[in-house]
């Protein structure tokens, strides 16, 4: 299976997905008022060129055609990069990106608020990250997908927001996307078993307010369809002996 791996492979990831983390790190400084999505991916390449071997996952994936993913406000992922997309105040902004090197991939996304956030937007930020790290605390050994699932929908839930059906998490490794799903709905004790070795990428895509989405005419970006904020935090996760190993941090 191509998300089964060996811990030397793992030890790879775990590299890719530090340098991923930094970079993710770097675009929340440069990202202000004025910045174009378009610039955050110039910085990313920018970045990639420096290091040979590292290469942006998602150029080309299906004919998706940048770097990475850059989504604002009601967009929930898959926004494509545009000079003519300029950030201001309050946006909130979800920035995905993959790396591959020496045959391996990672896949981490961060959520960032533009100058000061409304108290919504800090709250949905919030409630999103917290729900991934909810999630990852019940990676382990014989844990069940649909327990993944099941955290961080009544997580979110809870909060008052609500979660985005129409798009998963997955395996990862030497693919970006494998089996198994990985919902972030569903019912404990359900789905999938998870052994020693899995990679998966937990990936919290929640809203403000409906979760119905809409694609938009470029063929890519998915919004919600009632234009509520949205929000997306990612990451490259591992299953072992000590339960969850997050490769991209
Ligand atoms: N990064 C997305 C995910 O988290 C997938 C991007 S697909 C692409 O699974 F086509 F946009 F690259
Ligand atoms: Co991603
Ligand atoms: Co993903």
């Amino acid at each position: 299976m191509e998300n089964i791996l060996s811990y030397d492979e793992m030890v790879v990831m775990k590299k890719t997905g530090a340098f991923a983390a930094r970079i993710l790190a770097q675009v929340k400084k440069i990202m202000k008022p004025g910045t174009s999505t378009k610039d955050v991916e110039t910085f990313f390449d920018k970045t990639l060129k420096e290091y040979p071997h590292m290469y942006a996952a998602f150029k080309g994936y299906n004919n998706y055609p940048s770097s990475l993913c850059v989504s604002v406000n009601e967009e929930i992922i898959h926004g494509i990069p545009s000079a003519q997309r300029v950030l201001k105040a309050g946006d909130l902004v979800s920035v995905d990106l993959g790396i591959k090197h020496q045959g391996l991939f990672v896949d981490t996304a961060y959520t960032y608020a533009i100058g000061i956030p409304t108290p919504l937007a800090r709250k949905l930020i919030n409630v999103c990250k917290n729900a991934l790290g909810e999630a990852v605390k019940r990676v382990k050994i014989g844990a069940r997908i649909g327990d993944i699932g099941s955290t961080v929908q009544t997580f979110v839930e809870k909060h008052g927001f609500s979660v985005i059906r129409n798009f998963v998490g997955h395996g990862i490794g030497r693919v970006l996307h494998c089996y198994p799903e990985v919902p972030n709905f569903g019912e404990k004790n359900t789905g999938e078993i998870l052994r020693e070795g899995m990679v998966l990428a937990i990936e919290p895509m929640i809203s403000s307010g409906s979760y119905e989405v809409e694609i938009l005419s470029d063929g890519w970006t998915a919004k919600t369809k009632d234009n509520s904020l949205s929000c997306h935090f990612e990451h490259t996760v591992a299953v072992t002996k000590r339960g969850a190993w997050v490769l991209t941090q």
